[in-house]
């Protein structure tokens, strides 16, 4: 039960760069009955190829070039089997073609299920939305089943959220809750061993609650009382705002429980959340939840950072990715650790694969000189640094490990990876500026748009 990876002693290594060298996988599988403790992640599985798919939805909003590029950073592929890969029209600087994957081929979600496994992670909540669920089954299931088999290979698990994003009032109450009647009847996800449960009932998370404001209150509440109703536990996606007034027109649903998850993609950055998390976000939440006595769990949600320059099409010859930079890893680091000291039931990273927005942690480009040219685009190394492809999700297993340990849960998993970080990635110490982290995310908006 060696703990490796938080050996203090490894930091004194000199040069700058911490090696870690991981002992064996110990073989550990998450707890499928509790989210106590969990560290979980957001998979989108959303992105297409045109050989694959006949589109190339979320990786270019229009046929491929540099124009149309969805992302500020470039994913590495060089684990994913060939058959997922299609070329994308840009090139490596040694004239290489780079290539991207398509989630419809099993044997991306498998990859992606796999570093799960390999960094001791436990946890995907895959998105499905509103748009989706109008849709035809056939269309949009296989990558649920995808998910379910993949969890279940690799022994972790997986949660339905529904993102109630572009719902109409009329129609969302029989797409979501038909949808679900199809996802457990016709598909069976419950029957699954993968899916993750909490308080002997399956999880659910219902996104956009009193943030989709297109909802009614009357809707909202009768989405969540129809889960329950089902036996499950139901996790509310909602504001930062939740708890202001207490006689606002959500506040009866957010009550009905039985977890509040508030989103905080966009809403501070790095040289700002500490003091926000001083008052605002888990910490003002969960202290008003004691002294209001509400009986609702609370989730916190943490990001890297995220970008958007190119998705946005923003001027410019290069990409800004300012005030959301990653900082080397400490803004994520940071925000993990003061969210896991206020001991919230589970951590939600906001996401896993969304590199689109620049909030991924699973493998990605990290030094600028290896992405391909002809594009704008970023890289971990791009505020300086020395960073491995992997190296959020070696942070996010450390995440873990320091989260389980608040919880006493215990947690032996060694990732069996090799990799190296910059160790001033540890040093950063936040100049404080003002608590009133407002700024509008420009990102919470692209839901609405989903489409297969
Ligand atoms: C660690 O991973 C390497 C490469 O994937 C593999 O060859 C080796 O057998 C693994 N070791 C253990 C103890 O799992
Ligand atoms: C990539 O290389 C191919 C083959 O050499 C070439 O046709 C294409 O124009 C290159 N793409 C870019 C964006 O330079
Ligand atoms: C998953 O768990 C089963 C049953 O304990 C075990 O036989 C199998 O080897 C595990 N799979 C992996 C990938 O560890
Ligand atoms: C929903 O249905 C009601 C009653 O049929 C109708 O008055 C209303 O315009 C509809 N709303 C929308 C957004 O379609
Ligand atoms: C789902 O299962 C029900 C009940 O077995 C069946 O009637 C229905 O045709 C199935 N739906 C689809 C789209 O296969
Ligand atoms: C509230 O929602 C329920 C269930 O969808 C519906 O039966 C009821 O008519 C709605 N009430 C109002 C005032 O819209
Ligand atoms: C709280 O919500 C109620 C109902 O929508 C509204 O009338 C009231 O003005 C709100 N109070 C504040 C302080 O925003
Ligand atoms: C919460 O419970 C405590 C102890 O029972 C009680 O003193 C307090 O008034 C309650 N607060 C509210 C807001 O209900
Ligand atoms: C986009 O591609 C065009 C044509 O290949 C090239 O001239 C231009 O420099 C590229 N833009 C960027 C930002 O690399
Ligand atoms: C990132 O690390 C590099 C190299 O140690 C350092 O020069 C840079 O200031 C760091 N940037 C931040 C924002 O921590
Ligand atoms: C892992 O977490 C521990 C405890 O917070 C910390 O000392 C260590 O620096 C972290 N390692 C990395 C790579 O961030």
């Amino acid at each position: 039960m060696s703990n490796t990876l938080g050996d203090p002693e490894m930091k004194l290594i000199p040069l700058l760069t911490i090696l870690f060298t991981l002992s064996t996988a110990a073989y550990y599988p998450p707890d499928r009955n509790s989210l106590q403790g969990k560290v979980v992640f957001g998979y989108q599985g959303w992105y297409k190829t045109g050989p694959y798919d006949n589109s190339w939805f979320h990786w270019f909003d229009a046929s491929p070039s540099n124009k149309s590029f969805d992302s500020d950073f470039w994913p590495d592929t060089t684990e994913y089997p060939a058959e997922c890969l299609a070329s994308s029209g840009f090139n490596f600087t040694d004239g290489r073609p780079a290539k991207l994957y398509s989630n419809s081929c099993p044997g991306t979600v498998d990859t992606h299920f796999r570093w799960l496994y390999e960094y001791g992670l436990d946890c995907f909540f895959l998105q499905r939305f509103y748009t989706v669920t109008k849709q035809s089954k056939a269309a949009t299931t296989p990558l649920v089943s995808l998910v379910m088999k993949s969890a279940e290979k690799w022994n972790r698990t997986f949660v339905i959220e529904y993102d109630l994003s572009g719902g109409g009032e009329n129609s969302t109450f029989s797409y979501i809750t038909q949808d679900w009647n199809y996802l457990v009847s016709n598909l069976s996800i419950l029957n699954s061993p993968a899916y993750q449960h909490h308080n002997g009932k399956p999880v659910v998370e219902l996104w956009g609650i009193g943030v989709r404001t297109s909802l009614s209150p009357n809707l909202t509440y009768s989405l969540v009382s129809w889960f329950q109703s089902q036996g499950c536990y139901v996790i509310q996606g909602v504001d930062k705002s939740w708890t202001y007034n207490t006689s606002g027109p959500y506040y009866p649903t957010y009550l009905l429980g039985d977890v509040i998850q508030p989103w905080m993609v966009g809403v501070y950055w790095n040289s700002i959340v500490n003091s926000y998390l001083s008052r605002s976000g888990t910490v003002g939440d969960m202290a008003t939840i004691r002294n209001r006595n509400l009986t609702l769990q609370y989730s916190s949600v943490i990001f890297p950072g995220t970008t958007a320059s190119n998705r946005g099409h923003a001027a410019g010859a290069t990409i800004n990715q300012a005030p959301f930079t990653r900082d080397n890893g400490t803004f994520f680091t940071r925000q993990a650790a003061i969210v896991s000291a206020q001991k919230p039931l589970f951590i939600f990273v906001a996401m896993f694969d969304e590199i689109s927005e620049g909030t991924q942690v699973y493998k990605t480009i990290a030094k600028k000189k290896d992405v391909p040219t002809n594009v704008r685009l970023v890289a971990y190394d791009s505020e300086g640094g020395d960073f491995s492809n992997d190296y959020y999700l070696v942070l996010s297993n450390n995440i873990t490990r320091n989260f389980r340990n608040v919880w006493n849960v215990p947690y032996e998993y060694q990732p069996n990876v090799t990799t190296s970080a910059s160790a001033t990635a540890t040093s950063a110490s936040a100049t404080t500026t003002s608590a009133s982290a407002t700024a509008t995310s420009v990102l919470q908006g692209e839901e609405a748009d989903f489409v297969i």
